[in-house]
């Protein structure tokens, strides 16, 4: 019985001292694995809060060339008596996209790269009514000493084959924070109101992944054809506009 004892008191002894073990090796571990989590929450938390300051700064741009088209388009409206701009939309592009983007490029997700490699992160779309507008809108803005054009596609001028017509920059502009002045791109997107109402329609298509290939392809050269009435209509227009609204209402006609 008192060997049992014993020996159970060995054993228990044993337990203890192995629990002893076990226990300063959890903890060890635990110590260990809580150093890795504040070291990962930090970076977790720099990571995040870098992303906020940089995602602040490209609304900043946005809020800057926002200002600059509402401005142009005051000041058109008093002089041709008119509003050539029907509505500036605006949005940042979401992480989710900002990363499907980068791993397209097969780049690394870094910071650098999403700033240095990625152009489209602020988007501003001004929508106008006129065709004609757009490419006047366009030079006043570029004529705008800080405002750096970038690289620019006319795809008014020529049309990508699905029809889709817009006018696209990406542009450079000095945004001033508390620790100086950053020069931030916007890509900017300017189109008539029926190109803008195409390219929506045109946009649900890509989202619709059951649509079989016969349908697919009638579906886009529906869709085409639309894109051509849509630029015949945007020039029939411009052309009455031209005769409502003279660009020299001083001159004789
Ligand atoms: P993204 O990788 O999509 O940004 O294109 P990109 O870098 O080649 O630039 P591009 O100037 O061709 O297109 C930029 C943006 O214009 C797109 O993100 C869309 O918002 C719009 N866009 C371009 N092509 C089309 C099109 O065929 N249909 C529609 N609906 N929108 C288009
Ligand atoms: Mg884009």
């Amino acid at each position: 019985m008192n060997s049992d004892l014993s020996s159970d008191n060995y054993m228990n002894h044993n337990m203890v001292r192995k629990n002893t073990r076990d226990e300063s090796a959890i903890n060890h571990i635990l110590q260990q694995a809580d150093a890795i989590l504040a070291s990962s929450q930090d970076e977790v938390f720099s990571s995040v809060s870098e992303w906020q300051e940089m995602m602040t700064k490209y609304n900043c741009a946005i809020r800057e060339i926002r200002t600059k088209f509402e401005v142009l388009n005051d000041e058109l409206s008093i002089r041709s008596n008119r509003n050539p701009i029907h509505g500036i939309y605006s949005r940042i592009k979401t992480p989710r996209s900002i990363l499907d983007k980068l791993h397209r490029k097969g780049l690394d997700i870094t910071f650098d790269n999403i700033k240095t490699e990625i152009h489209d992160i602020a988007g501003v779309r001004v929508i106008c009514d006129f065709a004609d507008d757009i490419y006047e809108i366009a030079d006043m803005l570029l004529k705008q000493d800080d405002i750096r054009l970038l690289t620019y596609k006319d795809y008014i001028r020529a049309p990508k084959e699905n029809g889709y017509r817009s006018y696209h920059m990406i542009v450079e502009t000095p945004v001033f924070f508390s620790d100086g002045k950053e020069m931030m791109k916007v890509e900017v997107q300017l189109r008539t109101i029926a190109m803008d109402f195409w390219a929506s329609l045109e946009h649900e298509l890509r989202y619709k992944k059951n649509l079989d290939k016969k349908t697919l392809a009638q579906i886009s050269a529906d869709l085409l054809n639309c894109a051509n009435t849509i630029a015949d209509v945007d020039n029939q227009m411009m052309g009455i506009k031209d005769k409502l609204y003279p660009k020299y209402p001083d001159e004789p006609s």
